[in-house]
């Protein structure tokens, strides 16, 4: 535990930002699974773009997790140690793809990041003036979570647009 790092935290709990930050910890281990798994069973035009989309945006997800796992260490906490915790400490839950069509897959993939989104934003918010080391990492990895939003928005559309236009061809 970092003593003189930890005594520069005024305002707020130690305890309250380890549990948040373990519940976005559950969250980015069940994202790095969905992203990785959701890689592999993809189908459907375009595919190959969407897959590395996919696998970039899994090795994001396992760096924000570390990244989070050495903040709970600094704090005096422990990260989850059982993953079947990542499910009963989970925000944003774990959405097994039911489709494997890349539009589907696409989709459920936005979901996940808008409420990561959501989620780093509220600790942001909580640990502002308040806790600066913390509200810098998950300032870094809202940054990337944006991100993701919009690299996957933009693959869509680009598929949903080409989808159309083929269709337009073929009636036309
Ligand atoms: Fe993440
Ligand atoms: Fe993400």
């Amino acid at each position: 535990m970092a003593r003189k790092g930890n005594s520069i935290i005024h305002g707020i709990e130690i305890d309250e930002i380890i549990t948040m930050l373990n519940r976005a910890y559950a969250d980015e281990w069940l994202a790095y699974y969905q992203y990785f798994i959701e890689a592999k069973v993809i189908t459907g035009i375009m595919k190959d773009a969407a897959i590395a989309e996919l696998t970039q945006h899994a090795a994001d997800e396992l760096r924000h997790a570390n990244m989070v796992a050495d903040r709970i260490l600094q704090l005096g906490g422990t990260p989850l140690l059982h993953p079947e915790a990542w499910f009963t400490h989970t925000n944003c839950g774990y959405d097994a793809p039911e489709t494997y069509n890349v539009v589907n897959i696409l989709e459920d993939a936005i979901k996940g990041e808008q409420c990561a989104i959501s989620v780093y934003s509220q600790i942001a918010e909580t640990t502002r003036n308040k806790d600066i080391v913390t509200y810098d990492i998950v300032s870094q990895i809202l940054a990337d979570e944006v991100e993701h939003e919009e690299d996957l928005q933009a693959l869509h559309d680009d598929i949903t647009e080409f989808v159309t236009e083929i269709k337009q061809q073929f009636n036309g």
